[in-house]
């Protein structure tokens, strides 16, 4: 293996809106998949504040009618439901979710483990769910997936909703916080082309 292999398997994931709720790859292999991202997805002083969830069929299609119930009303208060409502239904017509959450428990405890960093955990944490969104993504897009990246935690009054399909009990699920919410089934479409990039002359430089 060497880079060239790694950076065009990163180079395929792309958003995936048209999907259906069908899966071509077992139940088994996505759950394999997240565990292993899991099992070596960096963390800032490896402090392992992720949790993650996965949510399939049935009970996926269920967590989206709860999410949608409970957006619609400030949706359309701010006048944005006619633009929303076919995204949300989109979310909930594909196969399942991978929920990313990050466990305050976890990151208040290395705020105290490494006091002069602290100001940073929060931080930090954000980018260690970051990565670990980007691995399950990329790893399930090469199964054959599509799958694209939602926050609906943007309404505080949605994310304990979606918090009580995490699998996790009351206890454990009440320190998480979540960060993203990846939807993924089956392409209907072909998989999309890369969107423009700006130029590397705008978002680079080299210096030595
Ligand atoms: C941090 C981050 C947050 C995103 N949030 C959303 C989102 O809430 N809803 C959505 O439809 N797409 C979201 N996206 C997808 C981006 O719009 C998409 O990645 C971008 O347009 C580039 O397209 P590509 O994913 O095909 O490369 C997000 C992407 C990133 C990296």
């Amino acid at each position: 293996m060497d880079a060239t292999q790694f950076l065009k398997a990163a180079a395929y994931r792309r958003t995936c809106y048209a999907l259906t709720n069908t899966s071509k790859v077992s139940d088994g292999r996505i759950v394999e998949i997240v565990k292993e991202v899991l099992s070596f997805a960096p963390s800032s002083y490896n402090m392992q504040s992720a949790r993650l969830s996965v949510v399939l069929g049935k009970k996926h299609e269920e967590m989206w009618d709860a999410i949608i119930e409970a957006a619609a009303p400030i949706f359309e208060g701010a006048g944005v439901w006619g633009a929303m409502e076919p995204i949300l239904e989109a979310s909930k017509n594909s196969y399942g979710s991978v929920l990313f959450f990050e466990s305050e428990t976890t990151i208040n405890a290395a705020k105290e483990a490494h006091a002069s960093a602290a100001h940073m955990f929060s931080e930090l944490s954000d980018h260690a769910s970051g990565m670990h969104q980007i691995l399950v993504w990329t790893a399930l897009e090469l199964e054959g997936l599509g799958a694209n990246l939602q926050h609906l935690n943007a309404i505080p009054s949605v994310e304990p909703i979606i918090r009580t399909f995490s699998g996790f009990s009351p206890e454990e699920a009440a320190p998480l916080r979540l960060k993203a919410h990846l939807n993924f089934g089956d392409e209907v479409d072909t998989h999309p082309t890369s969107p423009a990039k700006l130029p590397v002359s705008e978002t680079l430089r080299v210096v030595k």
